[in-house]
């Protein structure tokens, strides 16, 4: 494997992504700073189209942010209320024409197998920006580089994944990308309503990968590395009810940390609602502010490595 073999390649799971094309991304995404802060266009003369049918403010800015920096440009679908998918366009159709006007598609949609959907049928590359319930693959590479620069290794560290592990995609990307590394041990903390999926339960046990499922955040404070927050997806509950119950489940304090073995990292994709309350802001545990800036850098990786920039 190497750069060249990123070339023309759509990421619609974490996956379809080896250990070694993790290295690779992981690489690039070291030498991104220096293009932020220099004044080369790597990119010059590429278009990304950002076709996103569900709201989104950190993916599609950051994916929009790390094409001007590559020098390249980008046209976008913010509003799928604004897009002929409401005058009844099928995905297809609409992929058939956007691959006409750029050379990349970062999407986002409400439906599970939508990117594997839109790979099919697009002659251009797509980034998978979200589909569904389902997987949220950039989310997990930035997740993971971030766990990297913060704990220099995953491989030996527990860490605890908490919220809604049913319907959150970025869990389940999560779970995935860290199950290609030894030893490391994860603590899925939900109520029993939102836990995570028996597929990924029975993938992760094939993967040789130590998991414990408990219901009670407090316990598990002291015994982990890291600890990633989500948000409880209310848009995913078939009933309003069922989301009422649970909504306020876990809320991670300043005064809860106090009960970790040292300043141990706090991830969240973000949006927040209230499960991570404001105290935790400004202590050394909030590295979620960071998570949104290495999300850039990611990204500016991928569609380097997929269009073919030079890094000198
Ligand atoms: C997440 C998403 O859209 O799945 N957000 C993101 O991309 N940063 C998480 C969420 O919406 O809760």
């Amino acid at each position: 494997m190497s750069r060249k073999s990123f070339l023309g390649k759509s990421i619609v799971s974490i996956k379809d992504l080896t250990r070694e094309d993790l290295d690779i991304i992981f690489e690039e995404a070291d030498k991104m700073e220096q293009i932020i802060k220099s004044n080369k266009k790597p990119l010059d003369g590429k278009i990304l189209a950002a076709l996103f049918m569900e709201p989104s403010t950190r993916t599609r800015l950051s994916f929009e942010a790390a094409m001007h920096h590559l020098g390249g440009s980008v046209i976008t679908v913010s509003d799928p209320k604004s897009s002929s998918a409401v005058k009844g366009e099928s995905l297809s159709d609409t992929i058939r024409t956007v691959e006409n006007y750029c050379d990349i598609i970062a999407i986002r949609h409400p439906l599970e197998g939508s990117a594997r959907l839109a790979a099919e049928f697009s002659r251009v590359p797509i980034l998978n920006g979200g589909s569904g319930a389902e997987e949220h693959p950039t989310q997990a590479l930035l997740d993971l580089y971030t766990l990297l620069k913060e704990l220099k290794t995953v491989e030996g560290k527990s860490i605890a994944m908490v919220g809604d592990l049913k319907y959150g995609r970025t869990i389940h990307s999560l779970a995935y990308i860290l199950s290609k590394y030894n030893a490391v041990k994860l603590y899925f903390v939900s109520p029993p309503s939102l836990r995570i999926k028996a597929e990924i339960k029975n993938d992760l046990k094939e993967a040789g990968i130590e998991f414990h499922e408990v219901e009670s955040l407090s316990e598990v404070i002291p015994l982990v590395d890291a600890i990633y927050m989500t948000r409880i997806q209310k848009e995913r509950f078939p009933q309003e009810a069922e989301y009422e119950k649970v909504k306020d489940a876990y809320v991670l304090t300043k005064e809860l940390l106090t009960f970790a073995k040292g300043p141990i990292p706090v991830l969240h994709p973000l949006p927040r609602v209230n499960e991570i309350s404001y105290d935790v802001d400004d202590t050394k545990h909030a590295v979620y502010f960071k998570q949104m800036y290495n999300g850039v850098l990611v990204r500016m990786a991928l569609l380097n490595l997929i269009l073919g920039g030079e890094v000198k």
